[in-house]
């Protein structure tokens, strides 16, 4: 365990169940911390239906399993597209609990693939948005916040394989995730004269509603059923097994731990083995 108790958290992105936001709030409120559940909390157009995002009523919902860790917990709505959002999100935080120590950058798209000579550009821009834009205002504003407390801070941004690797049908996804750990490696340098750090976290496979997504779509694509498809990717990944969402929350309660202190402008794989690099 690493001991937060009495730091404030936000995760963008948490309020969908069993998604990796979720995992990450749920193991800081174990760690003693404060936490801000947050996502766009409504269907906004084509490419936010409701079956994929996170609602206030689920965000209300995992803001309820984390108080029975013992501490404070509350919900607000952010569109990471929008800058208005991102600030008020983060002045919501300083109000409830009067700072903003760790802030994971967790909402993305990665159901929006078509082939790139095909792909939508209301699609691409939408991944863009939300995946790296989404990213850079929530740096912005919780780097001003950190700043202005003067005690350091640690930010995290949830990136992928798709960081490292290419993959098809996935030009607007492998961009947005391949920029995020350029956006990752720049602020590192200029925040840590703060003492703040900020790192990216790599998964390859987890099963969230996100990854089911995925799963469907490419066994589709392959001509594969969605049990071949899973066998053929756990035969890829040397630890056997594909990831949790727990092994992400395990790899964010590092990073924002004092053990972690001297790391920053990493981007950590979090993948058995199956990305090295
Ligand atoms: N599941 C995987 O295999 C996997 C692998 C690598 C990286 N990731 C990344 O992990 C993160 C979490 O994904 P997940 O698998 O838990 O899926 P998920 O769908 O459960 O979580 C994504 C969340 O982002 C939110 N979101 C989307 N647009 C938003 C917006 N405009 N503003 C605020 N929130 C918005 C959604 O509502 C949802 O709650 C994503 O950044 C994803 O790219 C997932």
């Amino acid at each position: 365990m690493y001991n937060l108790k009495g730091k404030t958290a936000i995760v963008t992105g948490s309020g969908r169940p069993l998604g990796i936001g979720e995992a990450i709030v749920l193991r800081y409120a174990s760690e003693g911390c404060n936490v801000v559940i947050s996502d766009i909390g409504k269907s906004m157009g084509a490419e936010f239906p409701s079956d994929a995002i996170g609602s206030t009523l689920e965000m209300e919902e995992i803001a309820n399993k984390a108080r029975q860790y013992g501490v404070e917990a509350i919900t607000v709505p952010c569109d990471v597209r929008k800058s208005n959002d991102v600030e008020n999100l983060v002045r919501k935080a300083v109000e409830a609990f009067g700072s903003v120590d760790i802030f994971v950058n967790n909402a993305g798209v990665g159901y929006l693939m078509q082939l790139v000579t095909e792909m939508d550009e209301e699609k691409w821009d939408a991944v863009l948005d939300v995946n790296l834009k989404g990213a850079f205002l929530g740096i912005k504003y919780a780097a001003k916040q950190m700043i202005e407390q003067n005690r350091g801070g640690r930010i995290i941004n949830i990136a992928s394989q798709a960081a490292k690797s290419g993959f098809p049908f996935a030009s607007a996804y492998t961009s947005s995730k391949h920029g995020l750990v350029g956006l990752t490696r720049a602020t590192a340098i200029e925040l840590a004269k703060h003492k703040i750090t900020v790192n990216a976290v790599c998964p390859n496979h987890i099963t969230t509603g996100l990854g089911d997504w995925q799963n469907k779509f490419f066994s589709d694509k392959l001509g594969l059923t969605y049990e071949q498809y899973m066998a053929r990717m756990k035969s890829n990944i040397p630890m056997g097994r594909t990831g949790l969402v727990e092994d992400i929350a395990k790899a964010c309660a590092f990073l924002a731990s004092d053990q972690a202190d001297y790391i920053t402008g990493e981007a950590m794989n979090v993948s058995g083995g199956e990305e090295m690099h």
